[in-house]
């Protein structure tokens, strides 16, 4: 490496999907050097969570990322991270931001994230890093703490990647058996009808989230968790459309809790 190369970093759990190669090569984009990291990070995990289940294929995940070409992949165990336990490890937490949406259904999580995240780019450095918007409350409450933490890094969101029939990839696609993942088409076909519900001028958050509750009610392997429109920015329910919003799901489909948002 020379001094001045540039390092994007790539945070992920393994388990790599398509959507994490577009991730590296958006990475290429920005850096001369790009590192993956792969890590089932334990602290983002709730009790009753699918932390044990969750896919690892560490060689598999190194081969494609000989196609998609990384530099280097950090993929630590999780003493290494945690050395002393995660009890008494230290949190890094971003308040107001985390609380709705997923923070509300998954207490916790959010600051598994942070404080994980916040370990990486101690570890790795980098100029900066590459995060996917389906998870677009990540992605705010990340930004908020770089900004909060002062970190010298500049955070890069890659618009969601689809499966052809428009299913967000997720390595949690892969718990659904053959029916449930045609079930899940529910959930991008009803943010499809949202969308333009609101593309014809409607800007009631009622009656967009309202059509998207019955296309996903309507499927009945399907379980919804919430469907809510908020601001981008601060990520507060909105009943009115005036400003940039987004308009994001979770579903549980089988044994898999699926998210999209538009
Ligand atoms: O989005 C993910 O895969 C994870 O939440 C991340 C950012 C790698 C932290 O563990």
């Amino acid at each position: 490496r020379h001094h001045d190369d540039h390092i994007a970093l790539v945070p992920t759990m393994g388990s790599l999907h398509n959507g994490h190669l577009s991730l590296v090569n958006l990475a290429r984009e920005h850096a001369e050097r790009v590192i993956v990291s792969i890590f089932v990070n334990p602290t983002q995990f709730g009790d009753g969570e699918d932390f044990d289940e969750y896919p690892r294929t560490l060689d598999r995940d190194t081969r494609r990322l000989k196609n998609t070409p990384a530099d280097a992949i950090f993929a630590p165990d999780v003493d290494t991270m945690y050395p002393f336990g995660l009890d008494m490890a230290t949190r890094v937490s971003v308040p107001g931001l985390t609380e709705n949406f997923c923070g509300a259904s998954r207490p916790g999580h959010f600051d598994g994230v942070t404080t994980v995240v916040c370990k990486l780019f101690c570890i790795v450095q980098p100029d900066c890093a590459i995060f996917g918007e389906k998870d677009f409350q990540q992605l705010v409450a990340i930004r908020q703490m770089v900004s909060d933490l002062n970190f010298d890094l500049k955070i890069v969101g890659m618009p969601i990647y689809r499966e052809e029939d428009g299913l967000a990839m997720s390595s949690r696609n892969r718990y659904l058996t053959s029916d449930e993942r045609k079930a899940a088409l529910c959930i991008i076909k009803s943010l499809k009808r949202a969308k333009a519900l609101f593309d014809t001028g409607e800007r009631e958050g009622k009656k967009i989230t309202g059509e998207v509750k019955s296309g996903i009610e309507a499927e009945p392997l399907s379980r919804i968790d919430y469907i809510k429109i908020c601001d981008a920015g601060d990520i507060q329910d909105i009943d009115q459309i005036t400003q940039r919003a987004v308009l994001a799901v979770a579903v549980n489909v089988g044994k898999a809790r699926l998210i999209d948002n538009v």
